[in-house]
């Protein structure tokens, strides 16, 4: 497998919530919305200019560089990139579950609401009821000492306020709905009596309770078998398409993303290097990196010993960063220019944008 296939463990901050896929707030409105319907303009998300810097042995590194992107509601987004990139920094910092230490700056806004500067418990608040989440180990999110059926319900009595019946009903209504075999037995069964890709469907259920505005899904299926990745992937893109949600879905795989979401941001050293209509970027390959990523992509049918394509040289250690573009030196098209100053962000076609000097002119 290619080096994107792989990804570094996430990191998690010290969590006060009592799970933060079960986590909740104040109940939704229909459909999840809240009570007052914002301006139709405001996006339901907006990341603008956002940093973020760990500390670490080495001195404060930073992870994530001056990133901007939104989210229309109900619109599909991926982040592909590298394992290393950022892409699950980003996940985290939208969530507000960053490492201890981490130094935030720019801006995160849910329907218009900042995010960066709320405290824990107006975090807690948000997730789960706003925004939920499905990671890559099902059993990081279930609590293995609750059945099933109690970390479903738990939500549904706390943040809707449903009675202890109504959310044994609701729990089962939303196993069957994540196709969980056996659903009603399964309400009282313990994680470690599912497989993963069944735990996997139970994190879904539990994401879905509260109806959020936004899934947020960080390479959800690479620790299932291949066989049952493609049903919880194909899972994820009908039950967002169905309620309207947002989704933003971080995986390696670029198949995935060609058929599960519209638009694509490929992140590489912690930056946006290219964003566009996910089929527009996989026409165009503006940047230098994404076509990298694309000829590195395992595929069917290739003959028994054909040699992988892949990016030659690694990621660079974000501590060193070059003055110029991060990627100059495994670019086969850099040139002295690129390591003088970081590129600029060209615009190569409509919302499709490349940080390459050499992507402009790019037919
Ligand atoms: N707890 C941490 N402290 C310091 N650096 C970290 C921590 N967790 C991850 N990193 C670094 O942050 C960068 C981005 O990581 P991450 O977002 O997890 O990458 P991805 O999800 O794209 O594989 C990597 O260089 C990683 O080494
Ligand atoms: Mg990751």
């Amino acid at each position: 497998m290619p080096d994107i296939a792989s990804s570094v463990p996430i990191s998690r901050a010290k969590e006060t919530c009592p799970s933060a896929a079960t986590a909740s707030g104040p109940a939704a409105g229909p459909g999840g919305s809240p009570a007052a319907e914002p301006a139709p303009t405001v996006p339901l998300l907006e990341v603008r200019g956002l940093c973020v810097t760990l500390p670490t042995a080495r001195g404060p590194v930073q992870v994530l560089r001056d990133l901007s992107f939104s989210m229309a509601r109900g619109q599909t987004l991926g982040i592909i990139g590298e394992s290393g990139c950022g892409k699950s920094m980003t996940a985290l910092a939208l969530m507000g579950l960053l490492p201890e230490g981490a130094q935030v700056s720019g801006s995160i806004r849910l329907d218009g609401q900042e995010l960066t500067t709320l405290d824990e418990r107006a975090l807690c608040a948000l997730r789960g009821a706003r925004i939920g989440m499905v990671f890559q180990e099902p059993m990081t999110a279930l609590n293995p000492l609750h059945t099933i059926g109690r970390q479903i319900a738990e939500p549904l009595r706390l943040h809707r306020g449903l009675s202890a019946a109504a959310a044994r009903a609701e729990a089962l209504r939303l196993l069957e709905r994540v196709r969980l075999p056996q659903a009603a037995q399964r309400l009282d069964a313990w994680p470690h009596q599912l497989s993963g890709g069944q735990r996997q469907r139970v994190v879904i259920a539990i994401a879905l309770a509260c109806r959020p505005d936004l899934l947020l899904a960080d390479e959800p299926t690479t620790a299932l078998d291949v066989t049952i990745q493609r049903e919880v992937l194909d899972l994820i893109g009908e039950l967002v398409a169905a309620d309207g949600m947002g989704l933003l879905l971080i995986s390696h795989d670029l198949g995935v993303m060609a058929q599960t979401v519209r638009r694509l941001l490929v992140m590489y050293a912690g930056r946006v290097v290219e964003s566009g209509p996910t089929a527009d970027v996989f026409r165009r390959l503006a940047h230098p990196y994404t076509r990298g990523l694309f000829a590195a992509r395992p595929r069917l049918g290739l003959a028994r010993g054909t040699r992988l394509a892949t990016i030659p040289g690694r990621v660079p250690d974000l501590a060193a960063l070059p003055a110029g573009c991060a990627f100059a030196g495994r670019c086969a098209l850099a040139e002295p220019a690129c390591s003088a100053a970081p590129p600029p962000l060209v615009e190569v076609g409509r919302d499709h944008h490349a940080r390459c000097i050499k992507a402009a002119g790019t037919p």
